[in-house]
């Protein structure tokens, strides 16, 4: 079957869209959201999908704009790949659209990058992306005002970043700490 790669913002998804999306992040508090409600939370955002002829999704995640990291007092322009969901798992959706996005964003120079617990670190290695080993703790989230925790994943995963900023984030360690902006 040929899966074709597409890339939406969220204000080009159909209600259905929205709808299928919202189903397979299982995020509770998401699920009352109305589309247009959706189409603003996420405006920030495009969703990388991989989809039959059919328009059925088979796997999807969302790019997020709205993200910016702190280092060594420099803020970058680094944007996040969150929510990667499989609808039938264990078939190479997952590695497939991994491959389009990586080939998409270094065309783009969009640098990138995702965070995983340890428990996917297999999936990540499969599909040869770098990953920043134990290194997600050492960029911390704004919680309030003047107040920051630590991120809950373990790893970052490379998706597209230039030389300077990998050797960053490699080196970020607990006495040299990274922000995460939103
Ligand atoms: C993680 C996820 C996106 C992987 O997608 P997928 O389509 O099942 O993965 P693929 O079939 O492309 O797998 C590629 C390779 O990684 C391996 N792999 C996939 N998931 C794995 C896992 N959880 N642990 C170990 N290896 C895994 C596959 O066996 C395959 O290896 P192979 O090439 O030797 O056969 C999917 O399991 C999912 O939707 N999980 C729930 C949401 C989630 O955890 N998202 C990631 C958040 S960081």
């Amino acid at each position: 079957m040929k899966l074709t790669y597409e890339i939406k913002p969220a204000d080009e998804l159909s209600p259905l869209e929205i709808a299928v999306i919202l189903n397979y992040w299982e995020e509770r508090e998401w699920n009352t959201l109305t589309v247009e409600e959706f189409k603003e939370k996420f405006s920030g955002s495009e969703f990388h999908l991989l989809r039959d002829e059919n328009s059925g999704i088979y796997c999807l995640t969302r790019i997020n704009f709205d993200f910016k990291i702190e280092l060594n007092h420099s803020v970058y322009n680094i944007c996040e790949l969150v929510g990667l969901v499989s609808v039938t798992k264990n078939r190479g959706y997952g590695q497939q659209l991994l491959q389009h996005i990586v080939h998409n964003l270094t065309t783009r120079k969009i640098e990138c990058i995702g965070f995983c617990a340890k428990e996917l670190r297999p999936f990540y290695e499969k599909c040869k992306l770098s990953i920043l080993y134990n290194k997600a703790e050492y960029l911390q989230e704004k919680i309030a005002d003047g107040q920051f925790e630590a991120n809950s994943d373990d790893d970052i995963v490379i998706i597209s970043i230039a030389d300077d900023q990998y050797k960053l984030l490699a080196g970020l360690n607990e006495d040299c700490i990274g922000y995460l902006l939103f």
